[in-house]
């Protein structure tokens, strides 16, 4: 029998059940990574390289875990990150991840791949809730501009770009699942002559730009007022070159394991970047975030010890919602509420600014 939602006490619980309840194919896409799937695990294991460093006698009668992310307050640090395909594990889609958003104050960032349409996502929240737009850089840049423009229009307030995907991993749990029902919003796609004996992601992604470079970062900072943030950034060097640019922030991120095996997990990549920059006086020029296998409330804590303003979270939530829609949603996201407000009491914090690098010990990392 399926577990009730209460039994549900951490967010791997949610990976178990959904893996039993929900269909294979959408199981199979939700949960697989690139090849050997190393760096789908690498992501969470390296948290586990990181220890604290607590401090004790601090008054931690009051714990605030609120923090601002791109001029947004937002209860926690973490955001939904975007996830395509959101109908392939709950027949209402990404909507159910607005309302769960909106109901603990976090911010949703809307796939370009989403299953329901834009505006339906953006028709789903409620009052001042914010919204960023994830971006799949179409080879017809006109398509790319309406989709900017629109988003801006709707209220977006941040734009995302997927950088390290201009061609597709090989997921072979997805490919291997021989995938029909391409239900997405192919009107972004440009085109519907898909191949779908490739698995989800590859059908739906064909329409991706391979040509994209930092030559048309300039244009994007021309056609739109929203911060831009790149997504999918892995090494200090690229950081520095997005400073550059002019760009808002980075996310370090693989994409959720996905794209490239044997790509470091984005913890391992801050503890690369942040040094750095502070050493040349950039580290107050952009926001930095990080995602993949963030799964506990001390894994946040600790990106944020790092340098990190918020991290993103992908499957836990889509496997929430999966499995018991809403309310599963919203479960997922009070256990990690809690487990921050405990866990920041336990290291001696009472407020997120006060995360810094003196409270954890690095040295299990390759890059410290
Ligand atoms: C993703 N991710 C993703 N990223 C992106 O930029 N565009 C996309 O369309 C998708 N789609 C997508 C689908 C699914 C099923 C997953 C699991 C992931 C990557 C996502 O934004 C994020 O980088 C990872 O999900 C973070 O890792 P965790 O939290 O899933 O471990």
């Amino acid at each position: 029998r399926m577990p009730i939602l209460e039994q549900c006490y951490n967010l791997m619980d949610f990976e178990a059940v959904a893996r039993r309840v929900m269909k294979k194919t959408a199981w199979a896409y939700y949960s697989s990574g690139a090849d050997d799937e190393i760096t789908m695990r690498e992501n969470h294991s390296a948290y586990h390289k990181i220890w604290f460093r607590p401090r004790v006698l601090v008054n931690v009668e009051s714990i605030d875990t609120s923090t601002t992310m791109l001029g947004t307050k937002v209860s926690i640090p973490f955001y939904v990150t975007a996830t395509a395909l959101g109908k392939l594990g709950n027949p209402e889609g990404e909507v159910v991840l607005t309302r769960g958003a909106k109901k603990h104050n976090v911010i949703q960032m809307i796939p370009t791949l989403a299953s329901c349409s834009f505006d339906e996502i953006v028709d789903a929240k409620e009052g001042d809730q914010v919204q960023w737009l994830q971006l799949y850089v179409n080879k017809d840049r006109a398509i790319t501009k309406k989709i900017i423009e629109h988003a801006e229009k709707r209220g977006c307030k941040g734009l995302f770009i997927t950088v390290d995907a201009p061609q597709l991993g090989r997921r072979e749990k997805d490919m291997r699942s021989k995938f029909s029902d391409v239900g997405s919003n192919v009107q972004n796609t440009g085109g519907d002559n898909v191949d779908r004996s490739q698995g989800a992601a590859r059908a739906i992604s064909s329409f991706i730009d391979p040509s994209l470079s930092w030559k048309d970062i300039p244009w994007f900072l021309s056609v739109t007022k929203m911060p831009i943030l790149l997504k999918g950034v892995q090494r200090v060097e690229d950081v520095i070159q997005a400073i550059a640019a002019g760009v808002h922030g980075v996310v370090l991120s693989n994409h959720g394991g996905r794209q490239l095996d044997f790509a470091r997990s984005g913890i391992e990549v801050l503890a690369e970047v942040m040094p750095e920059l502070r050493r040349l006086g950039l580290d107050k020029k952009i926001e930095i975030y990080v995602d993949g296998g963030v799964r506990r409330a001390t894994d946040i804590i600790k990106a944020l010890c790092l340098g990190a303003t918020g991290v993103g979270i992908g499957r836990p939530f889509l496997y929430a919602m999966s499995a018991y829609g809403l309310p599963g949603v919203d479960r997922a996201m009070q256990l990690l509420k809690d487990e921050m407000e405990m866990n920041m009491r336990l290291i001696g914090c009472s407020s997120v600014d006060e995360l810094g690098p003196d409270l954890v010990d690095t040295r299990g990392l390759s890059m410290h």
